[in-house]
């Protein structure tokens, strides 16, 4: 089946089935093109939350269905590549957690959503690399457990007065920019703007002009009135701001900088997730109701 003849087949059967397709902003951009809704991982799971459809076909990673499962128990959520998981979310386990907690008795935790169902269900209040500082600020206590991106926690410590207990956890992908690398690319294009994500080592955040969301990077690029912009996340993201913005030039500051994960899911799939209504993501009750307290107490913080 050609390219056309597949995107074709895929929006007659969203319609047949009363479906909407989701798809973060580091999907290949052929999955892109066809999604009803791009966005960061916050805008997605509140996209996710307010629709009115009866399936979600989510074209991202495991966790990210998770949480429209999550906010929308009455839907059926299609992960078109079951495979497609984030390691960063693997890299915390409930049994770790609580150990964690145990030892910090009464602290918060803080939990980026790049984890399980499970660790949601066991937190107190999540985020998102788009809300984080909001999300640790509004909380009355002195000392908080973030986990697991011990990036985004630095990232976020700069900019409260709080304690913060770190994990271990990281991107494997933002983790590969270097910052030589990236001060190389700056002195040989001085007009440039160095944009990264909070994921990336705090030594490669040093050198931004701008750390945020992949959503904040659109908004960003689009009012600046710079021509060029060095991009220090994932290369899903170079396919919207280039679109949105034909004047401008973007250079990916690695290679490297490519989520295999995210880059698994093809048309194909989302073809037969659609014709065969598999593979379904359903978080069970009793972890979803306690991690829904978690995402729900983050969606009541104002963006
Ligand atoms: P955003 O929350 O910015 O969409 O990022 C999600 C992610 O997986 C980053 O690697
Ligand atoms: Fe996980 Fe990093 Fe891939 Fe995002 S880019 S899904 S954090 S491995």
């Amino acid at each position: 089946m050609q390219a056309d003849d597949i995107k074709q087949e895929i929006r007659r059967l969203l319609k047949e089935r009363n479906a909407v397709l989701l798809a973060h902003n580091y999907m290949r951009d052929e999955v892109q093109e066809i999604a009803d809704i791009t966005g960061d991982s916050l805008g997605l799971s509140q996209e996710a939350a307010k629709t009115d459809a009866d399936v979600i076909v989510f074209c991202g990673v495991h966790f990210m269905a998770e949480s429209a499962s999550i906010l929308s128990p009455g839907k059926t959520v299609l992960l078109p590549r079951l495979d497609a998981g984030c390691p960063m979310a693997d890299m915390v386990t409930v049994d770790a957690l609580l150990a964690m907690k145990e030892k910090h008795p009464g602290v918060p935790v803080v939990t980026y959503v790049n984890s399980s169902a499970a660790v949601k269900a066991v937190s107190d209040i999540c985020c998102t690399s788009a809300n984080a500082v909001k999300v640790v600020n509004s909380l009355p206590d002195r000392e908080v457990i973030f986990v697991p991106d011990r990036n985004l926690g630095q990232f976020v410590a700069k900019q409260s007065d709080k304690t913060f207990h770190y994990w271990d956890g990281y991107c494997p992908t933002h983790e590969r920019l270097k910052a030589d690398a990236v001060a190389r690319l700056k002195a040989d294009n001085p007009d440039a703007l160095f944009i990264c994500h909070p994921e990336c080592n705090p030594a490669v955040v040093a050198l931004a002009d701008h750390a945020c969301s992949t959503s904040g990077m659109y908004d960003y690029c689009r009012k600046s009135p710079a021509k060029r912009f060095i991009i220090g996340t994932e290369a899903g993201i170079l396919y919207k701001l280039r679109q949105e913005n034909p004047g401008k030039e973007f250079i990916l500051a690695s290679p490297a900088l490519v989520c295999p994960n995210m880059k698994l899911t093809s048309l194909e799939d989302i073809l037969a997730a659609l014709t065969t209504m598999a593979p379904v993501v359903k978080v069970p009750e009793e972890i979803r109701i306690p991690a829904k307290r978690a995402l729900d107490r983050m969606i009541a913080i104002p963006r």
